[in-house]
């Protein structure tokens, strides 16, 4: 569905991505794991149109695709959550769920259904109800990147990228969210799930990419996907002794 071929970004002397190649298959959840610094924002962004590669290609369904800005891999169908909780504080939690949707899709939706609509991809991530109409910076910071997804899930996207999205849920959150990226593929899309928590990571791929220091080291499936085997990937120097639960 979705590929990178020999991507790298550069930022001066930092080479933040190096030559990634990476097969993204729909019906997957594609995890990618590393260490902090090693790449995975910078791969997000990329593929977001937030920052534009210094060098090599990326495909949506066998076509070379420009990502110039986000307002591109959104129209193509990309939608992303950032690690950083992008809200208007000041204004209501339905209109952070619709933020840049109608730019984006050139059409009007009335209130009533704006409502249904913001109320159903809440619901999708999360069981609380949140108040529609209350400022977004007065929801505690536990369920502020639940309103981030639901604005990423109201625009029905191919795509969903998830980076780090997890840190500041609890459990009960995590746990109803991890059903909708489950569902959300099942429906033949895809979803990159970028985590440095082994338990999650195990938990939810089927699919992971291991990156250490912007390189891309391998990825496994299904069957491979073990702690020991990921750790080994992302820390080769580090022993881990045999029988221990890591
Ligand atoms: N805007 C930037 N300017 C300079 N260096 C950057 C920038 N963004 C990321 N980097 C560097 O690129 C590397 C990869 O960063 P990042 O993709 O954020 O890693 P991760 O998300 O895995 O923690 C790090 O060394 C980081 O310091
Ligand atoms: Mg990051």
């Amino acid at each position: 569905m979705l590929t990178m071929s020999g991507v790298t970004k550069r930022y001066g002397e930092t080479v933040a991505l190096a030559d990634a190649h990476v097969t993204f298959d729909r019906g997957h959840v594609h995890t990618i794991l590393g260490e902090n610094g090693s790449g995975k924002s910078t791969l997000v962004k990329l593929l977001s149109g937030v920052v534009r590669p210094s060098a090599g290609t990326i495909r949506l369904d066998d076509r070379p695709i420009e990502l110039a800005r986000p307002a591109d891999a959104q129209r193509l169908g990309i939608a992303t959550v950032f690690q950083e909780v992008l809200l208007a504080p000041a204004r209501s939690v339905l209109e952070n769920v619709f933020m840049g949707y109608d730019g984006l899709f050139r059409y009007r939706i009335d209130r009533a259904e704006r409502r249904r609509r913001a109320e159903a991809a809440l619901a999708s991530v999360t069981r609380n109800p949140l108040d529609l109409d209350r400022p977004a910076g007065t929801v505690p910071l536990a369920q502020q990147q639940l309103i981030v997804l639901a604005r990423a899930l109201v625009r029905e996207p191919r795509i969903l990228i998830l980076d780090e999205v997890t840190a500041a849920l609890d459990f009960g959150d995590r746990d109803v969210l991890f059903e909708a990226i489950r569902a959300f593929v099942d429906g033949g899309r895809l979803a990159l799930f970028i985590s440095h928590r082994m338990d999650e990571v195990r938990r939810l791929s089927d699919r992971v990419t291991v990156l250490r220091s912007g390189s891309v080291v391998e990825t496994l499936e299904t069957g491979e996907i073990t702690e020991r085997r990921l750790l080994s990937l992302m820390l080769p120097d580090t022993h881990i002794p045999v029988g221990q639960h890591v």
